[in-house]
């Protein structure tokens, strides 16, 4: 038999924090749904995932709490897991990556490179804080960013504008463990050498995926190799994490992204080891489709590094697609784990019992499949009252209820179909295949609309025939009317699972039947004439605007928290150092009026700003192109340094650099005198 093999991976997550519903509908929910629905089509899947244990995140953390980076992992990974098989997620495996057969693989995957000479190895300068006694790496180092300036910005990336980052390209770097200004030490690092690749991605990604990849994955791959591709370095000065497996690589480790992709296979290794499977049939049968689950944020480490690693490692098959998703957004904030802005797995699991499925619903049908989205808490009571409880629990509900009150809960025969049974049976026929359509091109939020089409159609057939007004003058009729409302029903089993498959097991257990596979659906003969049904039981309740309310108060609680200062914010850093008034005095502040804006041509997040001094009219550019439209902005006033040494950003000169906060909504604030001030004037 030739059954089409595939190999799906979900983005592994750091084991730092536990899961919310950012992560579950960029990467988890499509991901399972997915799954689900290949496994119901018979094919040969493996759906792996796992802990990331390593990487700075997780020994930062660790520090701070002053426990060890094992004991964070620990906690955190058998909390992640337990959430994820309580949520229903399908994993095969979900494994971690400290375990042996992970630092195992990871090593052996670092060999073959370095043996094949594919890695180059460099010895550089790189921050080193003497204090500490360390090395600087990625999040270790913190400083302004060369793009749009913000100053807390990490070695390896500006969670303000989002660009990724090196150290050296850090503007006053300073250490993240003493606070102090690092120096520059010699040490030796192995490169992957992507530069070499960029003729190959070209063509594989901007020649072979323009068409079957997303728009926003392909356009954020195209953008990067368009860009120039530079050596990446796949090791660090650090000592946790996979070790450096050759004699000079003491006291250094894997740089986290060249293992955690490795995971995968590790992974599917370690299941394959434990289900008596061939591990290497997933990994490289060249007619295996690797597909990779993850957030917009993991697009070059899926699309481009780790695609470069396989290819230069040889043996393996490369990724087939890549369906990222963007964000999602929580009462149209940032969902941010530091800040405590998000809604929990396991305590949505605590506060909703039983009610997965609505929140697998939400977040499908809300999915941020193209562009970010927000879920808000009153769309979730809403989607679960008007959508999951009005049609389709209504819908099963309605069938089972006058099959036992008609028929005592026996399938009634069909009899004579009516052109309108015809259309029904026809529609139902059709359903399968859009629906296939939508799962194999991963737009999930369209096939699940269409799932809930079916209830629709349903519903409209119980009310456009009337079978409890027809009882008394046509039984056999309501037979026909109910079996093949049955049917239906049955098919919603069938094509409800990859979606909601806690409440298709209700469904199934009411209607008596066994879970049936995808060839089965859009078949009127699912259910056979005399085949007992179950007493009904509720698939869906509705939820109470008390329950909302409380979700609501909690999430506004965060925030009151935060800003009173009850909670740890650890994202506001500790004072800087003390310094002279004489240093204070150097700073020229003034304040200006903005007289022009415009964007800067291929930047997202730059404006080009003519601000009036008072003195003078000179040019600003600044990051808040991402909260602050051209339009919106001129002729507001703003606090600026004047005297900041002239600087080239994107081909412009920049005279100066304008004031901002961060607001509470996340976004950028500007600092406003709250009375008139003429442009000039001094700030200090
Ligand atoms: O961004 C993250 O949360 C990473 N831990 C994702 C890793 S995905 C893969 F490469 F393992
Ligand atoms: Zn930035």
């Amino acid at each position: 038999m030739n059954t089409e093999r595939y190999t799906v991976t979900a983005a592994l997550p750091y084991a730092n924090g536990p899961i919310h519903i950012g992560h579950l509908a960029g990467v988890y929910v499509p991901a399972d749904i997915y799954v689900r629905y290949l496994r119901s089509k018979g094919r040969d899947v493996v759906f792996v995932s796992g802990s990331d244990e390593h990487g700075v995140p997780i020994t930062i953390k660790a520090k701070k709490e002053g426990v060890t980076p094992q004991y964070i992992v620990d906690k955190y990974h058998a909390q992640i897991k337990k959430s994820f098989a309580d949520f229903g997620i399908s994993f095969d495996l979900y494994s971690r990556t400290s375990n042996k057969v992970h630092h195992d693989t990871a090593s052996e995957f670092f060999t073959v490179l370095n043996d094949k000479g594919v890695l180059e190895v460099k010895t550089t300068d790189q921050y080193y804080d003497e204090k500490a006694g360390q090395f600087l790496a990625d999040r270790y180092i913190i400083g302004g960013c060369p793009n749009c300036g913000y100053t807390e910005a990490y070695g390896d990336q500006c969670e303000s504008c989002g660009t990724s980052l090196s150290p050296s390209e850090l503007i006053n770097p300073r250490s993240a463990l003493s606070g102090d200004k690092p120096v520059r030490k010699k040490t030796k690092h192995w490169y992957l050498p992507l530069n070499r690749y960029e003729t190959w991605l070209k063509e594989w990604i901007i020649d072979g995926h323009k068409k079957d990849w997303k728009t926003n994955v392909y356009g954020q791959c195209k953008s990067w190799i368009d860009q120039g591709l530079n050596a990446r370095a796949v090791t660090r000065d650090l000592d946790w994490g996979v070790p450096v497996p050759v004699v000079d690589g003491q006291g250094k480790v894997l740089y986290v992204w060249f293992d955690a992709p490795i995971g995968y296979i590790s992974a599917t290794r370690e299941w394959a080891a434990q289900t008596g499977n061939d591990w290497e049939k997933y990994w490289k049968d060249p007619g295996t489709k690797l597909v990779h689950f993850i957030g917009k944020d993991n697009i070059v480490f899926h699309c481009i590094i780790f695609p470069a690693m396989l290819k230069s490692h040889g043996e393996y098959v490369l990724p087939d697609n890549v369906p990222a998703n963007e964000f999602l957004n929580l009462e149209n904030n940032k969902v941010s784990t530091s800040k405590n802005w998000a809604v929990w797995l396991h305590e949505y699991l605590e506060d909703f019992p039983g009610k997965q499925d609505v929140l697998r619903y939400v977040l499908c049908v809300n999915a941020p499949e193209t562009k970010d989205n927000d879920f808000t808490w009153k769309d979730f009571q809403a989607r679960n009252n008007n959508e999951l409880v009005a049609i389709l629990g209504n819908f099963i509900n309605r069938v089972v209820v006058l099959t036992h009150k008609f028929f005592n809960g026996v399938i009634p025969e069909r009899g004579a179909l009516t052109a309108f049974d015809n259309k029904l049976i026809q529609r139902i026929a059709d359903f399968p295949d859009v629906l296939s359509l939508n799962f194999e091109n991963f737009k999930f939020r369209e096939a699940l609309n269409t799932f809930m089409d079916i209830s629709r159609l349903g519903n409209k057939y119980l009310a456009d025939t009337e079978p409890w007004k027809l009882i008394k003058e046509d039984r056999e009729r309501v037979g026909t009317i109910l079996n093949l409302s049955l049917q239906v029903a049955a098919n919603l089993a069938i094509m409800g699972e990859p979606f909601l498959p806690f409440t298709v097991e209700k469904i199934n257990n009411i209607l008596g039947l066994d879970k049936k596979q995808w060839n089965s659906a859009g078949s009127i003969d699912l259910i056979g004439t005399g085949h007992q049904i179950n007493e009904p039981t509720l698939l869906f309740e509705k939820i109470e605007d008390k329950a909302i309310e409380f979700q609501i108060n909690k999430l506004n609680a965060t925030k009151t928290d935060t800003k009173l200062g009850n909670k740890v914010n650890d994202e506001i850093k500790p004072v800087k150092d003390t310094i002279l008034y004489e240093d204070f005095s150097k700073l020229d502040l003034r304040i200006g009026t903005i007289i022009g804006a415009e964007k800067v041509e291929k930047s997202n997040k730059l404006l080009k700003l003519k601000i009036d001094t008072g003195m003078d009219r000179r040019t600003v550019v600044s990051g808040i192109a991402k909260d602050y439209s051209p339009g919106e902005i001129v002729g507001m006033k703003v606090s600026i340094l004047i005297n900041l040494a002239p600087k080239k950003i994107m081909g412009i000169e920049s005279q100066g650099m304008i004031l901002m906060g961060e607001g509470d909504d996340g976004k950028l604030a500007f600092l406003l005198p709250d009375k008139e001030i003429v442009n000039g004037s001094v700030i200090s």
